[in-house]
């Protein structure tokens, strides 16, 4: 059983910090609370001493003149719900100017942040980038919900459900325990490259080639990714998926997509190549309407260069490369050719002729077969969820490449 430290900062969702000390207490571990003066605004400190059997560490009464330090040396974990955009700011900027921040800079324990706010708040630039800041500290930042909030809008920044928030306190304990690394760990700081979305290979001004990829699949794994505190480079075909990433470069072809590759690929640590790319292209592009004339017409197609074999074979000892399979049938024999003929670290196979996955389905299913032999399935889940799996399995791979 473990320590866990609560603490808890002013805001409506004050109440649900009940329900999760509770939860820790009932599973048996030993909890303590602190609690700012806003928070007291919320819910009295008495509520907190009765369901955690100890005493609260207030503000106005500490029960030691070194408290703060005490309790940060006490705690395995400490995780703060909710966090306010004050709260965050502060702990970002190394500011102790109460009881609970004092204890949050002494702590040698991980910390665990579950946010509340409303939803302009949350999407401030400023409570943006302390988030990021915090995440490549090593702060775990469990993601709000969208909802209803206290101010009656609709939106995110509702946080996350006691239950949550206690199995992802619970799963970093254990990690720690275990002497894993963490999700956030294992991305901060790392350099990834992703393509994704289809390319479009044009015959004349107003026909093109392409194909039904909607973007979903490498925007999701960008999104997570920059959220588990990796730099991001993702090169896109024209989707329409709007999205915050700061660093997108668009691109048309086949072609563009590989010369902006080559532009991104050396200061690349992983690279994962989602995008839906053609693999021919007509040989030549008309600069006019092509009118219609005969009763058959003929287009002659040329191979688009491999982008994911030029990867391949370029690649350092110190890249991690994920190509994607989609296929329609003989799964496992196309992905296992891939994986060899394409030098591929992972191919993450798909199964396209499926209509509940793959194109422009919100979910997916993925089988990823590893260089070593070894595959592992995902089951069929949102490709936001598929997307940590690939990245940290890809993590996970860097880290031994870089440890050989
Ligand atoms: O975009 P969504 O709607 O979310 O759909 C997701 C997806 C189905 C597009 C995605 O999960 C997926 O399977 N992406 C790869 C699509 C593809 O082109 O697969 P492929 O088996 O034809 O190509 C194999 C690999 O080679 C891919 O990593 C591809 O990016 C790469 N490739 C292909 C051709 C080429 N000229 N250069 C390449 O690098």
């Amino acid at each position: 059983m473990s320590n866990i430290l609560v603490g808890v900062t002013g805001g409506i969702a004050c109440y649900k910090a009940a329900y999760l000390v509770r939860e820790f207490v009932r599973a048996g571990h030993n909890v303590k609370v602190m609690m700012t003066k806003n928070a007291e605004k919320f819910v009295g400190h008495t509520t907190f001493e009765a369901l955690s059997l100890n005493k609260v560490l207030r503000d106005d009464d500490t029960p030691t003149p070194i408290s703060h330090i005490d309790y940060a040396l006490w705690a395995d974990i400490c995780i703060i719900a909710p966090a306010t955009a004050n709260i965050i700011g502060k702990i970002n900027a190394g500011i102790a100017d109460n009881e609970l921040l004092s204890t949050v800079l002494a702590l040698t324990c991980p910390l665990v942040l579950a946010p509340a706010m409303n939803t302009n708040m949350f999407h401030n630039i400023a409570v943006q980038e302390n988030i990021k800041s915090l995440k490549s500290k090593g702060v775990n930042i469990i993601d709000t919900e969208s909802g209803l909030l206290a101010c009656q809008t609709t939106g995110e920044g509702k946080m996350a459900e006691p239950s949550q928030i206690a199995e992802k306190v619970i799963y970093i304990l254990s990690n720690r325990k275990n002497n894993l690394q963490i999700e956030n760990d294992l991305l901060n700081g790392i350099n990834i490259l992703i393509t994704a979305g289809p390319t479009k290979e044009y015959i004349d001004p107003v026909r093109y080639i392409t194909n039904k990829s909607s973007g979903k699949m490498g925007y999701a794994l960008a999104e997570e990714a920059y959220k588990m505190g990796a730099n991001i480079t993702l090169i896109s075909g024209e989707v329409n998926i709007s999205s915050s990433l700061p660093d997108i470069k668009f691109v048309t072809s086949a072609d563009d997509m590989y010369n902006l590759f080559l532009d991104n690929f050396n200061g690349a640590d992983i690279i994962i190549m989602a995008a839906a790319v053609a693999d021919y292209t007509p040989d030549y592009k008309h600069n006019n309407k092509i009118k219609k004339k005969d009763e058959v017409m003929e287009l002659k197609l040329i191979k688009t260069k491999d982008i994911l074999a030029y990867a391949g074979h370029n690649k350092t000892d110190n890249q991690v490369l994920v190509g994607f399979a989609a296929e329609t049938d003989n799964m496992e024999e196309y992905a296992k050719d891939k994986l060899s003929k394409k030098n591929a670290d992972i191919i993450a196979a798909n199964d396209v002729s499926r209509k509940d996955i793959g194109f422009d389905s919100d979910n997916n299913e993925i089988t990823l077969y590893f260089k070593n032999g070894d595959k592992r399935n995902t089951g069929k889940q949102s490709k936001s969820d598929i997307a940590k799996i690939i990245l940290t399995e890809s993590a996970i791979l860097l880290n031994e490449k870089r440890n050989n």
